[in-house]
Formats: C-alpha cells, structure tokens, sequence
C-alpha cells in the first residue's frame, strides 16, 4: 500500500471486522478478570427467568456468531453483538453455575503451565503432493483415471477443488457436539494440544448445530490470519517503537498466535479457520453416516456450523481442474487471507478408498501451486538509490532468487528505519516477498543463519552519485541528497519522469538510454532532447557499447541498426505540442501530480501566469493544498527551473491548449482570500474579509497605517499580527507579488464568466469494465478537460457511472444508488457534443 502508515492504519482499523473484534477480545479479557473477583461475593441461585434469559441470550449469540462467521451474513452490528454479550456476561457474573463451557463467554481461559500436552492423531495429519505446472495437473489425473480404470468406460472424473490456505493445520474434536480438544498438526503422528488457544477463535464452533451431529467428529482444517489483521498488528508494532515486534507474514502470525502459552493474546490477535476435511468420525448408534463425496462432507460441515470457504467449488476433469486454478490466480492478490495455489481431490469418497496413499500423501489429491510470493536468499550489498527527487531509497543486492514468478537480485528496503527496524545486514539470509505487480521487498531477516562478524547497516553520509550531503529532515522518514539536478541520479530520473506516458509521453527513452546520454554529455536537461539528432543517438550508442564492452546492437549484419534512432527521434518530435497539465506535471515539481498539474492547467491556462503565482493564489484553487502551492511557488523561484521551461519553449515545445483563465478565478483570489490564504494568526476568514474591505488592494496593505485599521472595528491582535508580517522581507514580498499576480489575472482574465466551457465541472465519474473506442485513460483524460472529476468508486456523490463491457460491482451498486449510468455509445456521443473546437 503506497500510503503513509498513519492512514493505513486508520484504514485498517476502520475496515476491518477483524480489529472490532480484537477490540471486543481485549474488554471481554477485562471483564473475565474481573468476573474472577466478583464471583464468590454475588453469587447466589439464579431465578428461573435469569437462567431461561442466559440460555437465550447463549442461543442468540451462538445464533449471530454462525451468521458472522460460516454464512458470512451478519444479521446485527458488531456493537448490538458486544451489548448482548456483555448482558450474558453480567448473568454469569451474578450466576456462575449458569456457565456453560461452550458459552460464547468462555473462549478466553487460564494460561497454559509448562507447556502443551501432546496429542496423538488416531488418524495421522497427512500432507499433499504438489504440482507446480499444468503437465504434472494432467499427469496426476492420468494417473487417477488409469488406476481407477475410468478410460474404459469414459467417464468424467468429479474433483473438489478449494483454496489451499496458507495457515496453519489443525484438528478439533467434537464429542456429543461439544467442542472438547483441538491439536495442531505437529509431525502428522501427533500434535500440539492447543485446546484454549482455539477456543479463542471465535469461527470455531464451541458446539455443532442440528439434532444429527455425530458422538465423535473432528474437523481438520487451516487457522490462519486475515491480511486486515495482519496489518493492523503490523501498524500497532510499528507504532509501538520496538515493544512488539512485526510479524513477517500472516502465516508467522496464525503460528505464532496459536503457540501462545497465554490465551488471552491469542484472543488480541484475530485468527480465523476454515475446514477441509474430517478426521475421525463416529455416529454412534444412530446409524447415521457421512454422505458419499467430499464436497458434500465439506456442505455437511458447513450445515453443523463449522466454517467452510465459499471458495470451495467442484470441477471436472484436467480442464475443470485448471481453469479453477487459474480464476483463483486471477483473484489471489485480492483475497481477504493468503492462499499459496489450490487444491484438488477426488470428490468420491470410494474412489479415494480405492486410490489410498503413497507414503504420507494421498494419490487422490494434489496441490496446485501458486509461484511462491515468499523466499529465502542471501543478502549480498545494500546499496542507495537516489530517486528523482533525491530520496535515498536502501535496497538489498541479492543472491538470484526465483519468488513471485520471476528472478530477483533486487528488493527494496524503504527507508532507514525499516533497515534499523529488520536489523537487515549485508550476509544475512533475508525472506523476500513479491506479490502480484508490487516491487520486491525484504520482510524478515532469518537471524539463526546470520554470519558472524555482521555490522548493522547505516545510511551513507554522502550521496553514492554524487557526493553530496544525504541529509535526513527532523520527522521525515526520507534522507534525500541535496545534489538537485547536478547528480546525475536525479537527472536520468527527472528525464525519465519527464519522457514518460502521462507526461511528455516520450515512447522508447528508456532509463537505459537517458543513462547514456547523460553519461556522455549529450542531455544535462530535459530541453536538451529537443536538440539530440540522429546522428547524436547513433554516437552515444556506440560510446556505451564500447565502454560496456558489449557486442554493439547498433550493428547487424554488417549494417547499423538506426530505426531505433528515427523512432525515438519522431517520438521526440511528436512530443513537442503537448497540453499543459502534461507540461506541468512533466516537470517533476515536488508534490504536484497529475491531478494537481490539471487544475493548474484548467484555472490558470498559460504557463506565463503559472508560474508568476505565489502560492497563498495557488492556493486558492480547488483541490491544491498549503503543502503543494507553497512547493509550486518554490519551484518556479528558481532561477534553473525557469531557465529549463525557457530552454523547452525555444525549442520548439508548444501548449497547444493554452487559453486565458476562467473565470471563476476571479472570484476565487478576492483579496480577502488571498489574504485568508496566507495564514497569519489571528487572521482568519472574517479578519481577513474586514481588513480587505478597507483597503484598495492588497499592495495598499503594506502602506496602511495601524489606526485605520483600528478604525475599522480590526482587533488589536490581529492588526499586530499582519504588521509582524509585513515588517519582514519575506511578508512584504509576499503582499507584493500577490498583489502583482492580482493584476495580471485581472488584465488576463475574460469578461465572460465562461472563459472555458467546462461543462462537467463539480461532476464525478466512474469508469467501469472495458471500453471498445476508448482506453480508460483516455476517457478520464477527456473526462477531466471538461471539467469533471473520475473518481474509483462508486458513492451517492457519483454524478454518473461510465459502463462498459462485463462491468461488474460497481454497476451494480450504481443501479443500487440510482446513480445515473452512461453506456459507451453516450459518453462518445457527449464528447464529441463537448470536443475542443
Ligand atoms: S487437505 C490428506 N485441503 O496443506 C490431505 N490441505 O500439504 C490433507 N492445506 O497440512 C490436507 N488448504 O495445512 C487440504 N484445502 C486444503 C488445504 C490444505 C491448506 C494445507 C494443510 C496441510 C497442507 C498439505
């Protein structure tokens, strides 16, 4: 999550069920101690009305806890759940012999002593084969179809196909519905006898529901750690400044938490469960039995209350097998918990009899592997990385590790603190994680294979590239070289920023070649591009093969290669009328993205008038912060930048879509805005509209004197405020050019209020499935230049939902709110209405 940690945690915190009922497990642990005291002082019979509450209140909460967690359907609020919980607890407080051990009151219970006892497992805990690819799938099933003799008479083979969870395997006993042992796997013989631990999970059943349960069942299946509350006890660990240490994954988590010898912080620490199988089973006398097949064991689970995957499907055949396989791939990375590939098994229980074991894995199942996000290599360098705008970014050199489908030597390390905070080392063993499109990152450090003689690891003084001071602002989490555009890291960064898709859109500048050529000494600034030639690109290629010592790709066959060259050259070309949000946001200016760079555009149209603004007018734009004007307004007062847009100017760059300012600016910079806008204290909204109100402008501040103020009903305080300010050199500047800017709005500004048609200003869209004439970001770009705004989801707020093919959740909740859709045919159709003349 590209986020600050602050908000991630609010995020969290917010979203998650799963920190809810952390929170719940803590108050109910205080409430058990407390009950611990109270009991022999209150207690005394309970009345039949008390004791008939307790058992409905116990059926309730039993009742809202199936909901919640095998129907995944609540019926009541986490908080009216808490209430009726809280009722029960009082009831057993007052009463204790009305406590039941499978009352939802009960899961948190005294701390193991010396340990867990041991488990052996009448039926052994056994693993499963794995496939990596969809040849060894095929085999698996050729071989299922040859023993079984299925060829003969053609018949389709049925599999249950599930996630496999990446947790940990567990077994819980149910005698006469009653949950009485649960164990984890341990060697597959005998286990771990973790019995309070998993009656803090609150997706173990305590009891079996329905009249038919059987007098023995054990349940095998996955605890595991919900990601949401992996992150939030990462967010708490990381704000806890070194007390509690992070967990290295949700798997660590679930295993960590399930090892606890106290109860009460396995309870802190959601976990969850899902089963997917059984163990022993015993109907007793009742002549009952299991029903023929797998995935109507697992619906038979799931009709006693024990939590099974809505994941779970059944499926045919090789083809059946793989498909699955993949929809689950495709949906991996969004899932709520980690999954590491899926499982098949051969639904007929019979077939499975038939099939039986080799060694310790069934022939009747197999694992189907995701490519592992998660691996162990060897730390060869840390090194620095200087971004674009001089962040000095650690990352560790590693020994090639195959992780998340491909080869990584490199993982980023974030920042110092995160370095200090994993004590990473150059020779240590490190866990490296890549899931889905995120960079590689390191997350642990396995400290039992450390080798002696490490030091910890610091950040450089001076900057790798440059030799300029890193240096570290108080609370920042960043160090940054001080080197600007003369490190030539920040310089290849800056061009590749500016050459790329959203920006300039500059198709072949590589990193590679912006490395070459400013290497060379062919582009020390992004204007210089515009002077590069064929010649030039052909000259720098040739150097950098020859200092490279590599074989030149710039000559086949005997002839050399330069369509390369005349691409990139008309590419560059083709670059030079661009609009200015692009040219804005392509010079890289600190804080300002792509939104920020198209209101600067739409409000002020000309990039003379940009970048004359001092930032209490910026600021009085839409959508532009304190942070972001202040760093636009210091970015055009350096003398280097402004000689760069000139330099790009000269060269040919034109703003095809200049146009004067709206109108709406005008009244957006009244003087009392401005004025508002520079935050002086004491001068707030009202203060400000007073003081511009007795005076012709703002320039006329700074020759006011003091009485006229006064005069005009101004507070001392705030009269003495505005003249601190405009006794310093920086205040008085700042009046100045304020008042400058004023003007120049002013003589620019049209008199028609419609200076720009912006016919979707104040609206918001959202863009959902596949558009045929259009690509999405094409669409919201269009979108935006008439003013509107494309938002990610969908809210009552949403002016219209844009739908294309197969669009899925998002059109249905728009048709849910009554939010007004658009197909493709009238987005185009309103654009073309709408086009530029
Ligand atoms: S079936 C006899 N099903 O994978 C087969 N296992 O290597 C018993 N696992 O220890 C296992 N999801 O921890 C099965 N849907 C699933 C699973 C699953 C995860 C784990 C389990 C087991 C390991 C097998």
């Amino acid at each position: 999550m590209g986020v600050g940690v602050g908000w991630a945690c609010v995020m969290q915190m917010d979203d998650a069920s799963e920190a809810g009922r952390a929170r719940e497990a803590q108050s109910r642990n205080i409430i058990l101690r407390d009950r611990g005291s109270k009991m022999t002082v209150t207690a005394k019979q309970a009345s039949p009305e008390t004791q008939a509450r307790a058992d409905a209140l116990r059926q309730e909460l039993a009742e809202h806890g199936h909901r919640y967690h095998v129907l995944d359907d609540p019926a009541i609020p986490d908080a009216d759940y808490d209430q009726l919980l809280r009722e029960l607890e009082a009831i057993e407080a007052a009463h204790p012999e009305l406590i039941a051990s499978d009352s939802p009151t009960q899961r948190v219970g005294a701390r193991a002593v010396g340990g867990f006892a041991e488990v052996r497992h009448a039926i052994p805990m056994l693993s499963l084969a794995n496939a990596f690819t969809d040849a060894e799938v095929g085999e698996f099933v050729r071989r299922i179809r040859e023993r079984l003799d299925l060829d003969a008479d053609g018949c389709a083979l049925e599999f249950s196909v599930e996630p496999k969870f990446d947790g940990l395997a567990i077994t819980l006993r149910y005698e006469g519905g009653l949950f009485v042992r649960g164990a984890t796997r341990g060697d597959g013989e005998s286990g771990e006898d973790v019995t309070p631990n998993l009656r803090t999970i609150k997706a173990v059943p305590l009891r079996l529901r329905g009249a038919d349960v059987p007098a023995v069942l054990e349940v095998r299946g996955e605890v595991y750690m919900p990601r949401a509350a992996f992150e939030a006890y990462n967010c708490a660990a990381r704000a806890s400044e070194g007390r509690i240490k992070p967990l290295v994954n949700p798997r660590n988590g679930a295993a960590g938490s399930l090892r606890q010898l106290d109860p009460g912080i396995t309870a802190q620490r959601p976990l969850a469960f899902y089963a997917y199988a059984v163990g022993v089973v015993e109907f007793g006398d009742s002549g009952a039995a299991l029903p023929p097949t797998h995935s109507q064991v697992l619906a038979q689970l799931r009709a006693w209350g024990v939590p099974v995957s809505a994941l779970v499907e059944t499926a045919t055949g090789t083809q059946g097998c793989l498909d699955y396989y993949r929809r689950i791939g495709a949906q991996r990375d969004a899932l709520p918990f980690d999954i590491d590939g899926v499982v098949y098994k051969v639904d007929a229980l019979p077939m499975q009899r038939e099939l039986g074991f080799v060694g310790r894995t069934p022939r009747w199942a197999i694992a189907h592997k995701f490519p592992a996000q998660e691996q162990t290599t060897v730390v060869e360098d840390i090194i620095v990385n200087i971004g674009r705008t001089g962040a000095a970014t650690p990352a560790a050199k590693l020994q090639p590790v195959f992780v998340g489908g491909v080869t990584v030597t490199n993982a980023t390390l974030h920042n110092a603190d995160q370095v200090a905070r994993l004590d990473v080392r150059v020779g240590d063993t490190v866990i490296v994680r890549r899931a889905g499109d995120v960079i590689p990152e390191v997350v642990g450090v396995v400290v039992d294979r450390r080798p002696e003689g490490t030091q910890p690891w610091r950040m450089p003084e001076r900057c790798p590239v440059c030799a300029s001071q890193i240096e570290r602002e108080e609370g920042e989490a960043v160090s940054r070289c001080i080197g600007g555009l003369g490190c030539a890291a920040q310089r290849v960064q800056a061009i590749f920023h500016f050459a790329s898709r959203r920006a300039m859109d500059i198709d072949g500048l590589g990193e590679r070649l912006i490395e070459g050529l400013s290497d060379f000494g062919f582009v020390a600034s992004v204007a210089d591009l515009y002077d590069l030639s064929l010649e030039k690109l052909i000259e720098m290629k040739r150097l950098s093969d020859e200092r490279d010592g590599t074989t030149p790709e710039t000559v086949k066959g005997g002839k050399i290669a330069t369509k390369w060259a005349e691409n990139l050259i008309e590419a560059i070309d083709r670059s030079r009328s661009t609009t200015l949000a692009r040219f804005l946001y392509a010079l890289g200016i600190p804080n300002v993205g792509e939104n920020t760079s198209k209101m600067l555009a739409t409000w002020f149209g000309e990039i003379a008038l940009v970048r004359q603004m001092p930032w209490p007018i910026l600021k009085a734009v839409p959508d532009i912060g304190g942070e972001s004007a202040r760093a636009i307004d210091h970015f055009f007062a350096q003398p280097r930048n402004l000689q760069v847009i000139d330099d790009l100017l000269a060269r040919g760059v034109v703003i095809a879509d200049a146009h004067p300012p709206i109108g709406k600016l005008r009244a957006a910079i009244a003087p009392a805005r401005v004025l508002a806008n520079m935050e002086l204290p004491r001068v707030t909204d009202k203060r400000a509209e007073q003081l511009a109100a007795a005076v012709e402008s703002l320039d006329a501040v700074l020759r006011t004197h003091p009485d006229h103020w006064r005069d005009a009903g101004v507070p001392a305080e705030t009269i003495d405020s505005l003249q601190d300010f405009v006794s310093t050199v920086e205040g008085r500047g700042l009046f100045a050019r304020s008042d400058a800017a004023l003007q120049l709005i002013r003589s620019r500004v049209g008199h028609d209020e419609d200076t720009v048609a912006t016919p979707l200003d104040g609206k918001i869209f959202v863009l959902t499935g596949t558009l045929t004439t259009l690509t999405r970001d094409a669409a919201k770009e269009r979108l935006e230049a008439l003013g509107a705004k494309v938002a990610g989801s969908v809210s009552k707020k949403t002016s219209a939902v844009i739908a294309g093919d197969a669009a899925g959740s998002k059109l249905d909740k728009a048709r849910d709110l009554g939010v007004e859709i658009w197909d493709e045919a009238r987005l185009l159709e309103f654009l073309a209405l709408h086009a530029p003349s």
